[in-house]
């Protein structure tokens, strides 16, 4: 146990970086407390982040430190540092995490005028402690050939028999299909989250097991017809390095249901930020058209931002109507969630 922490801070530490071309040491750079920084915990880790927040170096004078890490993992750490947080910003993915980093009281609420209105109200916390600077969809992603895109249409449909031994899972333990059931017992109430889940366990072609990923290279290869998995796995596989991901990446369809699913990765402002007026300065940058662009399709995901365009690969895959939903919600159902996911067997 204490040895795996160990490890744990190691690779933390190791993977701290600063964008900053300023000779500081390290220390300086990470703890010091001038007015000329801000310290941002992210769970990214793409070269046009680092881009991007270098133009918010030039255009502010306000250096960056920057610390990656897994979003569970950043959140644990923000907790245990407690008031002595250098962090002044966590970046994560999930509305149902930044949901539980607002009740652990990690974050505190930020008046924002730019911000209210680069990014509609439902993708941001009612009462302003996080907001989403990245749309993702929770779609159906199938073999095309053994599956006719005219025989898709609702998650709800995914219950049939005929989809028996053909519909492949993530884990239960996973927060993206939390969100997704918490979703539907936010707009459909529980009995029908609970006949959901029952439906697609006994339509599942295997154990749950993998990430979405997993989920995508099994359609391909056969294992079975369907998964449901987040856009930005297959934007990735898409433009993968090995051939061999994007030869199997090619052979799957996209299918938005009615009422998609959608989820964020967002930021907020930490209850003890040190440098809380440039923290401000840097959510608002990324809202911001100019960067809104960029971040968003580094990782093949849709902007928040209405007057930005989303990248090409994305508007080939063509428009969607979005579950009518505040993501708020999501946090608000995880609990519940996860007990229908225990009830049903949902591994
Ligand atoms: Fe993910």
């Amino acid at each position: 146990m204490k040895k795996s922490l160990f490890i744990l801070t190691v690779a933390l530490v190791l993977s701290i970086a600063t964008v900053s071309t300023a000779s500081a040491g390290f220390f300086d750079a990470f703890f010091g407390s001038d007015k000329g920084e801000v310290n941002l915990y992210t769970n990214r880790h793409y070269e046009a982040d680092e881009k991007l927040l270098e133009k918010f170096e030039e255009k502010t004078g306000i250096k960056v430190n920057v610390l990656k890490g897994t979003s569970d993992e950043l959140i644990e750490r923000i907790e245990r540092e407690g008031e002595d947080t250098p962090a002044d910003l966590l970046i994560t993915a999930d509305a149902g995490r930044l949901y539980r980093a607002k009740e652990k009281g990690l974050l505190q609420s930020v008046k924002s005028d730019i911000l209210f209105n680069n990014i509609p109200a439902n993708l941001r916390d009612k009462e302003n402690y996080w907001f989403g600077l990245t749309v993702r969809a929770r779609i159906i992603v199938y073999a095309k050939n053994r599956v006719d895109e005219s025989a898709l249409s609702t998650y709800a449909d995914l219950t049939d028999d005929r989809w028996r031994g053909r519909i492949l899972a993530r884990t239960s333990l996973n927060i993206y299909n939390q969100s997704l059931l918490a979703s539907f017992i936010a707009l459909e109430g529980e009995e029908f989250a609970r006949d959901w889940a029952a439906g697609i366990v006994n339509n599942m072609a295997r154990r749950p097991k993998g990430n979405d990923t997993a989920q995508a290279i099994a359609v391909a290869s056969g294992v079975g017809d369907l998964t449901i998995m987040n856009t930005y796995y297959l934007g990735r596989m898409l433009n993968s390095s090995d051939p061999q991901e994007v030869k199997l990446a090619k052979r799957l369809g996209v299918f938005f249901p009615d009422k998609t699913h959608i989820n964020i990765s967002g930021i907020g402002l930490t209850k003890h930020a040190k440098n809380k007026e440039n923290a401000i300065k840097l959510m608002e940058f990324l809202s911001s058209e100019a960067a809104q662009k960029f971040f968003a399709s580094a990782n093949y995901e849709y902007p928040v931002n209405p007057n930005v365009e989303p990248a090409p690969l994305l508007k080939s895959w063509g428009r969607f109507e979005a579950q009518d939903i505040n993501l708020a919600k999501l946090g608000k159902y995880n609990q519940r969630a996860v007990e229908i996911f225990n009830e049903v067997g949902w591994q």
